[in-house]
């Protein structure tokens, strides 16, 4: 078995948290996925973070088999430009699988514990990784924001937990500023940058998470940015990207044309896999991240 080229997320997050820019969190779906998320990278010499959720890993096969997959995709593509493959909001046991299977970096997610376990369970994941050189993303609990059952704004981080959790030794902290995942609903507050600057102040220069990149406008991006945000998390917009592609190769009726062959599924998944790679390359320059690398 050859030697894994997958890098933990340490030195990138760090230099994008002074530097003042973000890394672009790209969550993965499938081969076509992996494949447009190399090469938006490789060609904007700029650092990237595969990001794959557990539901994505069980219909990607298991853990080992993203690993090698993404291992493999590097070798052939000839990658050079730094590349994390982080588990996105892992539960304690797909974080330990994850970190066995070869995932350079981590999220453990339990937020949804009291903060005590938490922490606690949060300790042990470091551990682990340490052993593995992995890094990890951890996630405080948080207040969610309902109105006549419209979520608007979001869920918001307690301050004095973001500053706890900072302490343990984690590459990351994510902490809910007012984002939400998938498109955002017409009531919208936006991003809460009082609660964004308080959690930076309270956290000494850790780097920051934003999921839910999908649909913030651009000045609240490059704002939260400014303030301490180094990861931001994209996956929605790419499935649009991909979906919306798609759709126009069929509505055109490209899959009928058999004297192209269009019904040839390398060549029905192009479009998409191609706006998948604009996408990406469209978030990276509003991050600030392309040549970073
Ligand atoms: P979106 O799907 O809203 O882009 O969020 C992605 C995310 O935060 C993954 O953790």
């Amino acid at each position: 078995m050859s030697v894994s080229r997958l890098v933990n997320v340490k030195q990138m997050v760090d230099k994008a948290r002074m530097g003042k820019y973000a890394i672009a969190h790209i969550n993965t779906n499938n081969l076509e996925w992996v494949k447009s998320i190399l090469d938006a990278a490789q060609s904007t010499n700029s650092p990237i973070i595969i990001g794959v959720s557990e539901g994505a890993v069980k219909y990607q096969c298991g853990f080992k088999n993203v690993v090698d997959m993404v291992n493999n995709v590097m070798e052939f593509m000839n990658i050079t430009v730094p590349v994390a493959l982080h588990l996105d909001h892992g539960s304690y046991d797909g974080a330990i699988k994850a970190l066995e299977a070869g995932f350079s970096s981590v999220m453990f997610d339990g937020s949804h514990y009291p903060f005590d376990e938490n922490v606690k369970k949060t300790k042990e994941i470091i551990e682990l990784a340490k052993k593995y050189n992995a890094s990890v993303e951890a996630e405080v609990g948080s207040i969610g924001g309902e109105e006549d059952g419209v979520i608007g704004e979001g869920e918001l981080a307690n301050v004095e937990e973001c500053k706890v959790m900072s302490t343990l030794g984690i590459e990351m902290l994510a902490a809910g500023i007012g984002n939400i995942h998938g498109i955002y609903p017409q009531n919208w507050k936006g991003l809460n940058f009082k609660v964004l600057e308080n959690i930076a102040c309270s956290t000494n220069s850790i780097p920051l998470v934003l999921h839910g990149g999908t649909g913030i406008p651009e000045d609240q991006i490059k704002k939260a940015i400014s303030l301490g945000i180094s990861k931001i998390n994209v996956n929605t917009e790419c499935q649009l990207a991909f979906a919306s592609a798609t759709r126009k190769y069929i509505e055109d009726k490209e899959d009928l044309n058999t004297a192209k062959k269009g019904f040839d599924p390398r060549k029905l998944l192009k479009p998409g896999a191609e706006a998948i790679k604009k996408t990406i390359i469209e978030k990276m320059t509003l991050f600030g991240s392309l040549g970073k690398a």
